[in-house]
């Protein structure tokens, strides 16, 4: 059964602002896929996160950096030709935003072009507000992204809690409040500890969407893979695994395997 306020026909940036304002919690899961996005936005999902964790859980690699542009813009039009109700905010990945604002730009332009997609999410804060405010200015709406940051994972080293201690978790804050007052319509804060989670909730009118944040924000946000138990090597304290489809599709392909070599399928029904 989903909760979801269904009058909301359609999702824009609009919309979440209007739903932290009037305290909606705002559901966001990723999505990389046509068919896997067409269940979640059928399901009612307010937005789609096109992310780069792509890289991870689509084609297998260790971090979020290897994964190009032209691989998001891939996975975001397959997302885009499923949707009908969601907001589709697609990651820009590393490398193609950090080196100066004409290029985050450009990537930000292609991503909008050639997906069809609604939005787009960076990482960082003060570092990358000229970027943000020159994607801005083209009409792109851009959603922030701090707390742990996965493309800076060789900066940081590990994947454990960021802003534990009171330096860091002050310039989160004054990071947040730039990235409003740049003009961004949310942040992502991942892996954050709850009680600052929920300051910064407060601290800003643009939706918080957590991951790993706790309770006191405006919406949370998942990996699909993960909370649907298709990854199974992996369990930071902040995920809920919805389903064990790890188990269940093993079970199912073992099944196969073994009426195809029993030659129990196809049966007579199975066949012209
Ligand atoms: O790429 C991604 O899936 C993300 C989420 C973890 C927020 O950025």
């Amino acid at each position: 059964m989903s909760t979801a306020k269904k009058e909301y026909k359609r999702i824009t940036v609009k919309t979440l602002v209007d739903m932290k304002a009037n305290g909606e919690k705002i559901s966001m899961l990723t999505a990389y896929d046509y068919t896997m996005a067409k269940i979640v936005d059928g399901a009612g999902v307010d937005v789609i996160l096109v992310g780069d964790s792509a890289s991870n859980v689509m084609a297998g690699h260790e971090t979020t950096l290897p994964i190009t542009l032209d691989q998001m813009i891939y996975h975001a039009s397959s997302v885009i030709r499923a949707i009908e109700r969601a907001l589709i905010v697609v990651d820009l990945p590393f490398g193609s935003y950090q080196s100066d604002p004409k290029e985050a730009l450009r990537s930000a332009i292609r991503i909008m072009k050639e997906s069809g997609a609604h939005a787009v999410k960076l990482e960082g804060g003060k570092e990358v507000k000229e970027s943000i405010k020159r994607i801005l200015n083209a009409g792109i709406p851009v959603m922030g992204h701090l707390g742990l940051t996965p493309q800076s994972i060789y900066k940081f080293g590990t994947y454990t809690v960021r802003a534990k201690e009171e330096e860091e978790a002050k310039r989160l804050i004054d990071d947040a409040i730039m990235l409003e007052k740049a003009g961004c319509f949310g942040i992502v804060l991942e892996k954050i500890p709850a009680k600052l989670a929920k300051e910064v909730a407060e601290s800003v009118s643009i939706p918080i969407i957590g991951i790993g944040a706790g309770n006191g924000v405006d919406g949370q946000v998942l990996v699909l893979h993960d909370m649907l138990g298709m990854t199974h090597e992996f369990h930071p304290r902040f995920l809920r695994r919805y389903m064990n489809l790890y188990e269940d599709m093993t079970k199912a392909m073992e099944q196969y395997v073994a009426d195809v070599k029993s030659m129990d399928f196809p049966n007579n029904n199975e066949q012209y």
